[in-house]
């Protein structure tokens, strides 16, 4: 029998975007990777790491492979419950869900605040792992402009009293990322923080806060989280991915109890990996955390500085970008008719990659800006990286002017 395959009629659900930020990571390896949003390996506290998960085994034995695990778990809830208490967040081990990464989090907030057809609100530009999570969820998603102190709030009121004048649908969600934004590396101020958690309850919505970068502070200021100020409509998000490892898989939602107890339900019944959690408890447990914290975030620093003193050097006047305090991107913003997507390939091509801006927005705008990750590259690479982006923005520029 031959067989005829027909076209099947896949779930629309799954949002036809390429995959982007990590999947990035399997380029080619002669190529400095500006574009990779990813912790360098070099920064994996390895020693400590390997130690772990002897001692994961041979504390536990065969209880650490179970389902439940051996405890593990519960030393992780702890340790972040204990953590978040610097971000003036004021929690019980109930309130915090582990997940696969806080991409799952995203996932298992969006699924438990969208039906299909409501209003998710975003920073433009913003996180794309997040809008096409939201896409999944079907929903309508409309931005709001970002400038030096973050997220503009008296932006997002206007919009909220418009559309009650309008009588038109609230957002249901609305997601911020308040420390060192991805890509625009802002933090967002107290005030705005305060303003939009009295939003939240005034127009009753959820703010999900995604704090993926809070650690990674090159000041050692914190600001209180969002959270703080409206702990019954926000769910706080964050990861292990950019302090410990991400292939460890460990990010954590904090949100009301019956807040967790929905998003809980999408395990249907087991955990986020369970051995994972039997190691990062060991090494949360015996690391000095804040000795590792200062030696990744002095490390992340430097390489911040030598891409700010190198985009100075090779780009003089013609970029304009914020020094980020913390986190792993530089923003670029490029003269007004500039389209980076239009050099990226040749960048490529000359070794060096980035993130063209339109990539960061939900609706045709941004190509004016790329975003530059300085986490993952050694300080010579940064240098070198650099270097190739100017060749190849001269060459744009050139080819520009020669048309
Ligand atoms: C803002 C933001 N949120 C969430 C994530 C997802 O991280 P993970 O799923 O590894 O915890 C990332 C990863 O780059 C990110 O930049």
């Amino acid at each position: 029998m031959t067989t005829v395959l027909q076209p099947f009629p896949y779930a629309k659900r799954v949002p036809a975007v390429t995959p982007m930020g990590a999947a990035q990571a399997s380029s080619s390896s002669d190529v400095i990777p500006f574009s990779y949003g990813t912790p360098t390996s070099d920064a994996f506290p390895y020693d400590g790491l390997k130690e772990a998960a002897l001692k994961a085994i041979l504390d536990h034995g065969r209880d650490a492979l179970q389902y439940a695990g051996a405890g593990g778990p519960q030393v992780v809830k702890e340790w972040i419950a204990q953590r978040s208490a610097l971000r003036s967040i004021d929690v019980t081990t109930e309130q915090v869900l582990v997940t696969y990464g806080s991409q799952q989090a995203i996932d298992y907030a969006a699924r438990t605040l969208l039906e299909p057809g409501d209003h998710a609100w975003v920073e433009a530009p913003t996180y794309f792992g997040a809008v096409s999570t939201f896409r999944s969820s079907e929903a309508l998603i409309t931005s709001f402009p970002i400038d030096e102190d973050g997220l503009q709030v008296d932006l997002i009121e206007k919009a909220l009293e418009e559309a009650v004048r309008r009588k038109h649908p609230l957002p249901k969600l609305v997601y911020c990322m308040p420390n060192f934004q991805n890509p625009g590396g802002v933090v967002l101020s107290l005030e705005r923080r305060r303003k939009l958690a009295e939003l939240a309850y005034q127009y009753n919505f959820f703010i999900l806060e995604d704090d993926a970068y809070v650690e990674l502070t090159f000041t050692g200021k914190h600001l209180p989280a969002i959270y703080s100020f409206a702990p019954e409509r926000v769910i706080y998000l964050s990861t292990f991915s950019k302090i410990i490892a991400p292939g460890i898989r460990l990010g954590w939602a904090i949100g009301s109890s019956d807040v967790i107890r929905r998003m809980n339900t999408f395990f249907q019944g087991s955990k986020a990996s369970v051995f994972s959690q039997e190691i990062a408890a060991q090494l949360l447990q015996h690391l000095p955390f804040d000795d590792h914290l200062e030696a990744l975030a002095s490390r992340y620093r430097s390489s911040r500085d030598v891409m700010v003193d190198s985009l100075k050097a090779n780009f003089g006047e013609e970029v304009s970008f914020q020094v980020p305090e913390g986190g792993f991107f530089i923003w670029l913003t490029f003269p007004e008719d500039v389209d980076t997507g239009r050099f990226v390939q040749d960048a490529y091509e000359r070794g060096v990659s980035f993130i063209d801006g339109s990539k960061f927005f939900v609706r045709p705008e941004g190509a004016r800006h790329a975003r530059l990750s300085f986490s993952y590259c050694t300080e010579e690479q940064i240098r070198r990286g650099v270097r190739l982006l100017a060749e190849a923005y001269q060459a744009y520029q050139a080819s520009r002017t020669a048309n």
